[in-house]
């Protein structure tokens, strides 16, 4: 296979649907929760996940995470607050997101500032995951160098000989979730001849004004 030609090749075609700035909702929250519910029901695999981009210092960072939850119109995810990504929202709180739901043809960007969730709802949903998902989240010192796949193995067995008489494990403080108060969104739907919708709604004063962008 030679695959510059697979590239120069690989031409889907989208035609899936339209959408329209007189048909969206003028809510860009109801907006997305219509289309994350079109994912989950087409059998998107982890619809929840998004691109979630960062700024270090002048450069951009991205990375895979999980939705977990909307709260007032903001979006959560969990993850290790020194992480690399946990450094650089302390440092820039401006993130974007995006969706990519290919089955739909659809992408869904969303741009915001971020910042801690309270600490009862990080608690909350750390004991709801897997004790092996907590183990990990206490044991891993995520985005640090380490020297082998064994050490990482002796990190995880360790905390879990640590706390076997332990029943409920505590959140360590380092894991936590973050919440992104949009301020941007971009709906787009695939359109045959590359001619696709892409409708964006800005926050102005508290309102949300639509337009229609060329793709
Ligand atoms: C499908 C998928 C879901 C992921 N979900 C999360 C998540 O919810 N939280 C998280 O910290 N990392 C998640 N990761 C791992 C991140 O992409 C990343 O490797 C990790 O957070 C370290 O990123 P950083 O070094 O930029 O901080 C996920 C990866 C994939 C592929």
């Amino acid at each position: 296979m030679n695959i510059n030609e697979t590239l120069e090749n690989t031409r889907v075609s989208y035609r899936n649907a339209d959408f329209d700035i007189n048909t969206c909702n003028p809510n860009p929250q109801t907006q997305f929760d219509k289309w994350f519910k079109d994912a989950v029901n087409s059998n998107c695999d982890e619809p929840n996940a998004f691109v979630l981009s960062t700024i270090e210092q002048n450069k951009p960072r991205a990375r895979v995470v999980l939705l977990k939850g909307i709260h007032q119109g903001c979006f959560a995810f969990y993850t290790n607050y020194n992480s690399s990504k946990g450094k650089e929202v302390t440092d820039n709180c401006h993130v974007s997101m995006t969706f990519l739901w290919l089955p739909l043809q659809r992408q869904v960007r969303i741009e915001g500032t971020l910042g801690k969730i309270g600490a009862s709802f990080s608690d909350e949903y750390f004991q709801k995951r897997p004790r092996g998902s907590q183990i990990g989240a206490i044991a891993s010192p995520q985005s640090q160098k380490v020297s082998s796949r064994q050490e990482l193995e002796k990190l995880f067995n360790d905390t879990e000989v640590k706390y076997s008489g332990q029943s409920e494990l505590e959140r360590p403080l380092h894991w936590g979730g973050y919440l992104i108060k949009p301020s941007y969104f971009e709906f787009w739907q695939g359109r045959e001849n590359r001619m696709h919708d892409r409708i964006i709604y800005e926050n102005h004063a508290g309102g949300w004004m639509l337009s229609r962008l060329a793709p």
